[in-house]
């Protein structure tokens, strides 16, 4: 005899866009697999966005509708609200609470909620029983999630890090492979809809930074703590810095890092050169990746489509599916009430650096800059002085790449090139990762 399937588990949605459309596809197509796996049917009973007018690309017809998405929450037929309409503020947050408060489970892809209320959320759904789950949050399709809680549960973290904006990767990427400046991708990026409605969350690094807050969270016990993410985008980025580093065999990416380090918990969603020969330095277009270093595991990779319908759907999917089997674990891998206050780091961990700057082209200004560098406590391991078609006769652009130096001690030696008489412009500096 077959074992009996349990009641189905049902989901109110908040959000029929490129996401909750992407959810009810799945629920829809795969209603056997998913209730064979689960050990009971998984169903939509309602449903909410703006406007019910709206042609959707989905049969919607068995479900009941709400305009308002907190009454959805708040609904005696919904066990699980499913929230996939973002904001981190009005109806998301809103409904949430209304959620937790009517004693419902919540499933999210809002990273910018959770980075901003997450603690709050988590605190009230755990002191109550409830569970808050987030995978498509962040990295959309890959269960970075999951592998942080679960698979990885054992291990002190030692640093996560992360190409987690697929825009910015297409730009930087299209950049380098076809030449072009950043407005000029920007703006092909906009075309093709790749840009989120307010385009500095994807190039501002905000975004991003958001999905990071929430990896460090569950990395390393800590609260979220996205106001102490060190954010810088890539509109800086220049065409110049992207050939330079290709020809010197690196790659320029949006890269995420977190690490606890002695000086407390270091947070930063900046523009990094990576090795191109490395996975990161490797990756192309849209597509994520997450590189988790725990003290037993070593460093895993992850790689995959980082947004879209199926990909973030699919992420949803798997949170309601550990629900429907009866997974209930802490919003960040531990409970909220032990997650400890982070001290942010009051200095980065030192690295090496590149640094680009045009300098008057005459006897003795290389010396005074390698002098302040020098000053500054920075040791050069590689100079280039780069001739262009196009430059000043009397312009000199100059490439060092710097032995490992404290960001403070680049942005001392920044300061005092001013003083030397001979730099031309703003000079650029960027850090090197260790990948
Ligand atoms: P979207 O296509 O813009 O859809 C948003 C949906 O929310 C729409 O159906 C909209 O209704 C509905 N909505 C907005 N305000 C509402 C309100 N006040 N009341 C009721 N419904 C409301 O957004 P999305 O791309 O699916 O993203 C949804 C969430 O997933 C966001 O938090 C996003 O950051 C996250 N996410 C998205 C992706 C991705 O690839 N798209 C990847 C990872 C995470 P109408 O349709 O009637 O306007
Ligand atoms: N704007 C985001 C990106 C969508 O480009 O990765 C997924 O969060």
């Amino acid at each position: 005899m077959p074992t009996p399937l349990r009641p189905p588990l049902r989901l109110g949605l908040a959000g029929l866009g490129t996401v909750g459309i992407g959810v009810v596809k799945i629920v829809q197509t795969h209603a056997d697999l998913i209730a064979a796996r689960s050990g009971r049917p998984v169903v939509i009973t309602a449903v909410s966005a703006r406007d019910r007018t709206k042609n959707r690309d989905a049969d919607l017809s068995d479900y009941a509708w709400e305009s308002d998405p907190a009454a959805l929450a708040r609904r005696e037929d919904v066990d699980v609200f499913v929230e996939v309409m973002g904001g981190h503020e009005g109806p998301a947050r809103a409904a949430t609470e209304a959620a937790i408060a009517a004693g419902k489970d919540v499933v999210t892809a809002n990273k910018a909620l959770l980075a901003h209320h997450g603690q709050a959320l988590a605190l009230a759904a755990e002191s109550a029983g409830h569970v808050i789950r987030f995978e498509a949050a962040v990295a959309g399709g890959i269960p970075v999630i999951k592998a942080l809680t679960e698979g990885l549960a054992g291990n002190a973290m030692r640093r996560v890090m992360g190409v987690m904006n697929g825009t910015c990767n297409y730009i930087l990427t299209r950049m380098q492979s076809a030449g072009l400046p950043y407005e000029a991708v920007f703006e092909e990026a906009r075309q093709l809809g790749y840009l989120e409605a307010d385009p500095n969350l994807d190039v501002g690094g905000i975004d991003a930074g958001h999905k990071l807050s929430l990896l460090a969270a569950i990395a390393f016990g800590t609260r979220v703590s996205f106001d102490k993410v060190e954010l810088q985008g890539i509109g800086s980025v220049s065409i110049d810095d992207i050939r330079l580093a290709d020809e010197m065999g690196y790659r320029i990416k949006l890269l995420g890092v977190a690490q606890m380090t002695g000086r407390g918990l270091e947070q930063r969603m900046t523009p990094c050169l990576v090795p191109t020969s490395s996975p990161l330095g490797q990756l192309q277009g849209g597509t994520n990746m997450v590189v988790l270093e725990g003290d037993s595991v070593g460093q895993i990779v992850m790689r995959g489509p980082g947004a879209g319908e199926g990909p973030t759907a699919s992420a949803v999917m798997g949170d309601v599916i550990d629900l429907a089997r009866g997974l209930r674990l802490p919003t960040f891998g531990q409970p909220a009430a032990t997650l400890a206050e982070p001290v942010a780091a009051i200095a980065a961990a030192p690295c090496r650096w590149y640094l680009r700057m045009t300098l008057q082209d005459k006897p003795g200004a290389l010396a005074k800059i390698a002098t302040a560098l020098g000053e500054a406590g920075i040791s050069i391991d590689q100079m280039r002085q780069i001739n262009r078609d196009d430059q000043e006769d009397d312009d000199a652009v100059v490439l060092f790449v710097t032995h490992k130096a404290t960001p403070a001690d680049v942005a001392h030696a920044l300061h005092s090139f001013g003083a030397t008489g001979v730099l031309l412009g703003q000079p650029v500096a960027i850090r090197i990762e260790d990948v």
